[in-house]
């Protein structure tokens, strides 16, 4: 599909407990990633993959924060729209929220503490975008993949499960926090059940696709570097890379 019908939504609330007390008063996607706050990372990745529309959601608390940083996105050349969520009840909850905001559009959603590195990644999210017809996951190997959205994959690369942060991880392959989606994942997300932890998970909305077989996924192999943020170490290690992979920047 052409990417001109793509909107792109960054998803920027959450509690950030786990970085407390940096993220007691500044929202964790407002922190330093080196010398930018980190939501610029997945707004610039966004802007690179050629989307025009972007919606940030975020916290009431945190709105006008994030307002005053980017405005309405005419310094980036783009448009800038903003929605709260009220409470973090899930990934997946994105996607009723901006239903009206998302309208007749395709989307790209990328939650705003995820950076991915690469010099091939603005080719690979860009093909990813003209050829998904259905929903196209992001997956990488990783060490920890007890922490994620765990997938198994068979010999030809398929997905045959995507399992949210079991005990015992069936692989080392994760989801990574891009993805690509239809018009349909309004009505799906609507369809979906809040999980034993009060959230409206996106691995439940994955597996929707999964299930209807409209779920395409790409591995992301040792070229790309995709650091997660939810730790101090990772955090350090976010800005460290950064600053020795100015080239990217
Ligand atoms: O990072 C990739 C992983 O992201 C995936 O492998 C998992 O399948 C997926 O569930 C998610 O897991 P996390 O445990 O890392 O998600 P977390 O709750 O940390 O939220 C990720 C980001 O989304 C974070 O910046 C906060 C934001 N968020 C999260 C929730 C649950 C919201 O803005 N609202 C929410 O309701």
């Amino acid at each position: 599909m052409d990417k001109d019908n793509y909107k792109g939504i960054i998803l920027a609330g959450g509690a950030g407990t786990r970085l407390y007390p940096l993220t007691k008063i500044v929202s964790k996607q407002l922190l330093p990633i080196y010398d930018k706050p980190m939501i610029y990372y997945p707004l610039e990745l966004l802007i690179k993959a050629g989307i025009q529309d972007i919606l940030i959601i975020t916290t009431e608390e945190d709105l006008d924060k994030f307002k005053n940083l980017l405005g309405d996105g005419k310094n980036f050349g783009i448009n800038l729209d903003y929605f709260t969520q009220k409470k973090p009840e899930g990934i997946a909850q994105a996607f009723i929220i901006a239903e009206k905001w998302i309208n007749s559009s395709s989307v790209v959603l990328l939650l705003g503490d995820n950076l991915f590195f690469g010099n091939k990644l603005e080719m690979t999210i860009k093909s990813a975008i003209e050829k998904n017809s259905g929903a196209t996951i992001f997956c990488k190997e990783v060490e920890n993949p007890e922490r994620f959205g765990v997938v198994e994959i068979n010999d030809e690369l398929k997905v045959l499960s995507i399992e949210e942060k079991p005990i015992k991880p069936i692989s080392n392959y994760v989801v990574t926090g891009l993805y690509i989606y239809d018009n349909l994942v309004c009505e799906y997300a609507k369809s979906l059940n809040k999980s034993d932890r009060g959230e409206f998970e996106i691995t439940d909305l994955n597996n929707i696709y999964l299930n209807k077989k409209r779920l395409e996924s790409i591995i992301l192999d040792n070229s790309f570097s995709w650091l997660d943020t939810g730790t101090f170490d990772s955090l350090l290690e976010a800005s460290i890379f950064v600053k020795e992979n100015k080239e990217f920047f």
